[in-house]
């Protein structure tokens, strides 16, 4: 037997006992002739005891940080009790002793506070993974799977595997393609998700599927993006978006429970993709905290039910006059930031990412006076107005970004979380969950001059919206005028879960009558050749009684990194690629050998061999 307890169990209750352990040095302490080390395995650590009797032996072999040990000896009561670990009130007395192997020494500390930078810990991950920090963080995504699995399982989901080795699925990014050796000239794609094999299966009748499933996606990465990625794949048969809402609440609820032991009793609140947008300029917005948009001047077509208030900030402004877009917001108790600081959050705005010409501030002093970066343009009355609207109390700092609506929306909304995360108000231990409803269906593609599916072609329009899509032309004439184009305002039946201000997931209820589905692939300007081309499995599916479905897909490692309080999906993905989409352990990718080129046919041209 190689141990007979875990370096993470013995308490001061199994003093007496005697125990077999294994794991990796941490550290190596030595006093005079005795020594201690931490032996530490994926349990836990404890502190063994080498005696004087055992010194000259280990001189003999000498130890050192990462030897993988195995030790046999008695639990003993520590003199110098340590309270933070759970072993730390007693300590083994080392009888004898093997070493199972040597180790190098590590090239970073491990540690949960290592010396390691990002790229080191990646070229050497499984030294990394032995952290404690990632330990955790790779047990809460089992946790989380698990919990997954259960609640999906106790409601009828069954898990079906779905092929790897396709055909494009559009979900808006490139594909990873795989040559054919067997197909010469023919290649298959990575699917960026199971998207139609799991429609097809509702055809087939298996009403409730799901899928703990590996996408891949060729886009350019972030922290919350990786080339491949988890879902939680879910779709089910003759169900409304109601169904698929409380089903899915019920889903992430029920990890909270059982992941965080969090009961998550309130009702999940939601927001139509408009109104979240007005209020937010964003349309996964953090709504742990307030501080609204104060939407002072905007185009009306973007929101034709909102009453303009441009009014307000009429003035011989040419930063406001000149702007499509003016949009503020009130942040709490900041009304005595000095010029420094007012400089430094302009100089922020400016940055390439948020791309804003300059701020405009309002400090809404506590004695009630208003002093403002505009006053030359607006007298103390105008401020105390625009204040109002901004909902502004004595105190607050109005912060105003104008240009165009939907660059300054995106400014405001950064702005927004940027003040909201200096204030404190995004606590990593507060969960609140959104549900962003009625999405567009299209997006305008600028270089293309056509509309694109904006979550995906298989999303069914709003049963109210579809005339209007089968009698417009989904021609757009004039490319700046795209937004008054009657698709521009066809609303989706299709939903985002937002946690803590990120998409976690996204789905749709679909369009499952083929006419329907043809008329959708031939407004984002697929003709009939190539509808068949790309989607004649689906379209052929759909003539054989294809019930009405619909479904969602969690971004599965985005979640446990939320619910780990991180932000890098990265420290929850036991693999992962760095931000080129490199893995760095593996030197992956990396050239092939010129018979497996030979194989597959595939000659490269003198650019791509270096
Ligand atoms: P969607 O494209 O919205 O929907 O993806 C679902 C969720 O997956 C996560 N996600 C990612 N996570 C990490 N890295 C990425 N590159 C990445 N891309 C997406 C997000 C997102 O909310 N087939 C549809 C689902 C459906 O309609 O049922 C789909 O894939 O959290």
């Amino acid at each position: 037997m190689f141990r007979s307890r875990t370096c993470g169990e013995l308490t001061i209750k199994n003093v007496g006992e005697i125990v077999t352990l294994a794991g990796w040095v941490q550290t190596i302490r030595k006093f005079g002739a005795i020594t201690f080390i931490d032996l530490r395995d994926r349990y836990g650590i404890t502190q063994i005891l080498f005696g004087e009797n055992l010194n000259n032996q280990l001189e003999e072999n000498s130890l050192g940080r990462e030897f993988v040990l195995q030790v046999n000896g008695t639990v003993t009561e520590r003199s110098n009790k340590n309270k933070n670990i759970a072993t730390g009130e007693i300590e083994v007395t080392v009888n004898n002793f093997t070493i199972l192997n040597k180790s190098e020494t590590p090239p970073f500390t491990i540690q949960d506070e290592t010396d390691g930078g990002d790229d080191l810990r990646m070229k050497y991950r499984y030294l990394d993974l032995r952290r404690n920090a990632v330990k955790k963080n790779i047990e809460l995504r089992y946790a989380v799977n698990r919990s997954a699995r259960n609640y999906l399982h106790e409601n009828g989901f069954i898990d079906i595997e779905t092929p790897f080795l396709i055909k494009s699925t559009p979900e808006g990014a490139r594909d990873f393609v795989v040559p054919s050796r067997m197909n010469v000239g023919q290649f298959y794609a990575l699917p960026q998700s199971p998207q139609t094999f799991k429609q097809l299966l509702m055809v087939s009748g298996y009403d409730k599927y799901y899928q703990i499933v590996k996408c891949f996606r060729d886009e350019d990465l972030r922290a919350d993006r990786q080339p491949e990625f988890t879902q939680i794949d879910c779709e089910m048969s003759f169900v409304e978006q109601e169904d698929i809402l409380n089903m899915f609440e019920g889903l992430i609820k029920s990890i909270f429970k059982e992941v965080k032991n969090i009961d998550y009793t309130s009702v999940v609140e939601r927001m139509t993709w408009q109104e979240a947008m007005w209020q937010y300029g964003n349309d996964k917005p953090d709504i742990r905290f307030g501080m609204q948009l104060c939407n002072l001047k905007f185009p009306a077509h973007s929101f034709p039910e909102k009453n303009n208030i441009s009014d307000l900030i009429a003035a011989d402004l040419a930063v406001f006059n000149d702007a499509e877009t003016v949009v503020a917001i009130a942040v709490p108790d900041c009304s005595e930031f000095t010029r420094k600081q007012t400089d430094e959050l302009t100089e922020w705005v400016k940055r390439p990412q948020i791309g804003m010409k300059g701020l405009v501030f309002i400090k809404c002093n506590t004695d009630g006076t208003f002093k403002s970066s505009v006053d030359k343009f607006y007298s103390e009355e105008k401020l105390k107005a625009i204040a109002q609207a901004a909902n502004a109390k004595a105190g607050d700092l109005i912060l105003i970004l104008a240009g165009q609506e939907e660059r300054t929306r995106k400014a405001i909304s950064e702005l927004r979380l940027e003040m909201g995360k200096r204030l404190g108000y995004r606590k990593e231990d507060e969960f609140k969950l959104l549900w962003v409803v009625d999405f567009p269906l299209f997006e305008y593609a600028e270089e293309e001059n056509r509309w694109v599916a904006r979550h995906h072609p298989f999303t069914s329009p709003k049963p109210s919206d579809i005339e209007t899509m089968i009698h417009n032309n989904p021609a757009i004439e004039n490319a700046a005028d795209y937004l008054k184009h009657p698709y521009a305002n066809i609303k989706a039946n299709a939903y985002d879960m937002v946690l803590n201000g990120n998409e976690i997931g996204g789905g749709s209820i679909r369009i499952y009558q083929k006419e329907l589905q043809q008329k959708m692939f031939a407004a984002l300007g697929m003709n009939e050749e190539e509808q068949q081309h790309k989607f004649g499995f689906l379209l052929g599916a759909f003539e054989f009684g294809a019930p009405p479905h619909g479904g969602i897909a969690f971004g599965f490692d985005r979640l446990c990194s939320i619910l780990g309080g991180s932000e890098s999906i990265r420290d929850f993905i036991a693999f992962p690629k760095n931000n080129s989409g490199r893995d760095v352990m593996l030197d992956a990718p990396s050239s092939i050998d010129t018979k497996q080129l030979n194989e597959l046919q595939i000659k490269l041209t003198p650019k791509e061999i270096n």
